[in-house]
């Protein structure tokens, strides 16, 4: 019985490959056809760019616009009248301009919704102000040895806050950028107007969302004695867990769907960003926040800076997926009255400052004198550290590179506020110089 069915099945198979190729369509030469793959202008650019570059293209091949059919050519050219038009050695004398600047107004012709949550957060705009025009003289001045009789130099712009801020890029006489403007780090702004490097957490070219849910997409710039959030996360019980299971998780779920279950603990990204529950993706990393806990005083979240209020409520939802509402509450608790015993130590600092300056003693060149430095240690370092270690569950650096630390710096800048009211004089010599209290 089963054979003749198999004959059958067999038959009834031929039959229909047998009957396709008389279709009356197809054989008057009006097949089917899904038209994929590239315009020759674009397969040039792949073509020479393998034997070029080959280490891109392969990344790019690899990469899923890639698959989408987006190459070089739709990322790469620009009309001529781009202040960013140039051309590559390859499509030199042809009426083809290239730039290897790419911003984001680039990639909002496809993913609109992405760049305009991007947009509105602090990796957007925010981020390259402290560069390009507020901090200039720390840099220019001061790191470059300008002070000291050094030639002006970029140096320690492009080195450093260039490379995880982002400065405005400048362009040279042929339409490239300038050696010292360009790449450059999260708000990075483009002669074409669009501001941020959509890059640094989607590596070029692979373009990958597995690899930005990962904690080392953040890791180049969040790390380190003024913003340790790799090594809280590494601290934390979810890094750990990233640590010991990570590898067995799913990482290329479509966006939104990437959940509980395809991963125990949360990443970066999750917390930050990513759909989880009934959130959705976001690009905008302030959304789910309620204080600032970089600047000097935590504040709730408002204006250019997001919704503090709302950014709870959001995050909140983000917990929900794998704890209990006790749990919950018990872990923000810790979280609001960490940042108010900060905020009581920076008062005092701040009102020690606010006298020692209408009393004419404090020096005016911060960086030696002692109480200055240590006010600036107090809020950007150990303060820093307490508030984001009490945030994210990082023990260590709430409490050793935190508190710990908050307090005996705090009792430093007693004595020499001590000092100098009883002596009505500034010290000599700065008691703090290089050593920042680690
Ligand atoms: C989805 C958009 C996209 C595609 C597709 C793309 N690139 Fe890029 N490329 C970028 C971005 C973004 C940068 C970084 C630009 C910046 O920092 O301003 C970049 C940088 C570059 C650079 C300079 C960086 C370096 O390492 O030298 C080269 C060269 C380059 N791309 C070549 C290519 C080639 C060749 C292809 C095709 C195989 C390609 N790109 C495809 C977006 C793209
Ligand atoms: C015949 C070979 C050839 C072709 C075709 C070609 N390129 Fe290039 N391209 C090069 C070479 C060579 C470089 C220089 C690499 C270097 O700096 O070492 C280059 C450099 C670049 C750069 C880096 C910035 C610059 O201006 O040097 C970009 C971006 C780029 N090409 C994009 C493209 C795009 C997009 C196309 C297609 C429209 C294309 N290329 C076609 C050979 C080619
Ligand atoms: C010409 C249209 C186009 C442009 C320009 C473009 N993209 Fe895409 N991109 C796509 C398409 C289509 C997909 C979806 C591919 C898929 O899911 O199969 C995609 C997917 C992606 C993904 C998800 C990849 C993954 O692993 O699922 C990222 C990230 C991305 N693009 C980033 C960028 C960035 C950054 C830029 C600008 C530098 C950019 N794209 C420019 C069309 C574009
Ligand atoms: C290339 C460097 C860089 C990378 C990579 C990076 N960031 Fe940032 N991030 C910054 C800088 C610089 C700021 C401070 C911007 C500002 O407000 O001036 C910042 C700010 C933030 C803030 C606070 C925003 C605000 O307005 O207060 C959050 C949250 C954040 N980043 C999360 C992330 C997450 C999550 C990742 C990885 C998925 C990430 N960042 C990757 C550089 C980076
Ligand atoms: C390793 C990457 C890195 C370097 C280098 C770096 N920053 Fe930052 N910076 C960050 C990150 C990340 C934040 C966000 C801190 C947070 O949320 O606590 C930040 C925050 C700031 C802020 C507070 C946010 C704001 O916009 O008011 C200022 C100001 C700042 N940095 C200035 C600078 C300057 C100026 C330099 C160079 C002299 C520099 N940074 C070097 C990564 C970096
Ligand atoms: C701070 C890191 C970071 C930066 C900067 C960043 N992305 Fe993403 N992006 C992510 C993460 C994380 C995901 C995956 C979200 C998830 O889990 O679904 C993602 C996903 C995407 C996707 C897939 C669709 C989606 O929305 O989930 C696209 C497209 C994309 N990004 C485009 C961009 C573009 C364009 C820029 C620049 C304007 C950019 N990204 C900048 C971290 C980043
Ligand atoms: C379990 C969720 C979770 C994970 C995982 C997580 N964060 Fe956070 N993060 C938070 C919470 C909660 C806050 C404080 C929110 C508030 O203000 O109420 C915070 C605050 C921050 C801030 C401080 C913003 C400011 O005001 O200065 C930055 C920057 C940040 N996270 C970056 C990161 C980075 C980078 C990683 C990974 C290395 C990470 N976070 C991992 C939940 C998380
Ligand atoms: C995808 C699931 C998941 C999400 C989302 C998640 N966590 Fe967790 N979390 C875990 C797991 C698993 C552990 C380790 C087991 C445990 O202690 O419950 C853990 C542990 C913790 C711990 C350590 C507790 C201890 O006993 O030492 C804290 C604190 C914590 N989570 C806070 C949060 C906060 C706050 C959020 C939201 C901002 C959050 N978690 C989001 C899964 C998650």
């Amino acid at each position: 019985m089963k054979r003749v069915l198999l004959v059958f099945l067999a038959l009834l198979l031929s039959f229909g490959v047998a009957s396709a190729q008389y279709y009356p369509n197809f054989s008057k030469g009006n097949p089917l056809v899904i038209k994929r793959g590239f315009s020759k202008d674009a397969l040039r650019c792949i073509e020479c760019h393998l034997k070029k570059t080959p280490g891109i293209v392969r990344q790019w091949k690899e990469s899923r616009m890639a698959h989408a059919g987006v190459s070089c050519y739709d990322c790469h050219v620009v009309p001529k009248s781009s202040p960013m038009a140039s051309q590559c050695e390859g499509v030199r004398g042809t009426n083809i301009y290239t730039s290897p600047m790419v911003s984001p107004k680039t990639c909002a012709k496809c993913h609109p919704t992405e760049v305009e949550q991007f947009e509105k957060s602090g990796h957007a705009k925010l981020a390259a102000e402290p560069v390009v025009n507020k901090l200039v003289a720390l840099w220019a001045k001061l790191e470059s040895g300008v002070f000291a009789g050094n030639q002006p130099t970029t140096a320690a712009r492009h080195s450093g806050c260039q490379m995880c801020h982002g400065t405005t890029v400048k362009l040279g006489p042929d339409h490239k950028p300038t050696l010292d403007s360009w790449p450059s780090g999260v708000g990075a702004r483009y002669p074409d107007g669009g501001i941020g490097n959509c890059t640094v957490c989607h590596n070029r070219h692979s373009f990958d969302i597995a690899e930005a849910r990962k904690p080392e997409a953040c890791g180049k710039c969040h790390l380190g004695p003024d913003h340790p959030d790799i090594e809280i996360y590494t601290e934390s019980s979810h890094g750990q867990l990233f640590a010991t299971e990570g590898e067995k998780w799913r990482w290329d779920s479509a966006p939104d769907a990437w959940e509980p279950g395809d991963y125990t603990a949360p990443t970066c990204a999750t917390c930050h960003m990513s759909g989880i529950g009934d959130l959705k993706t976001t690009h905008n990393v302030d959304e789910r926040l309620k204080w600032d806990l970089m600047h000097k005083r935590s504040v709730v979240r408002s204006g250019a800076r997001g919704d503090g209020e709302k950014g709870r409520k959001l995050m909140r939802k983000v917990c929900a997926n794998c704890h209990s509402t006790i749990f919950i509450d018990s872990h923000f608790k810790k979280l609001d009255d960490s940042v108010q015993v900060y905020n009581f130590y920076y008062d005092k600092a701040f009102a020690m400052l606010q006298t020692l300056k209408k009393k004419g003693l404090l020096k005016k060149d911060k960086w030696s004198d002692g109480f200055q430095e240590l006010y600036y240690y107090l809020w950007h370092h150990v303060g820093r550290r307490a508030r984001q270690g009490a945030a994210m569950d990082g023990p260590d650096y709430a409490h050793w590179h935190g508190f710990f630390q908050l307090f005996q710096v705090f009792k430093d800048m007693q004595a020499i506020y001590n000092y100098r009211i009883k002596h009505n004089k500034i010290e000599e010599l700065s008691h703090v110089m290089s050593s920042a209290p680690y």
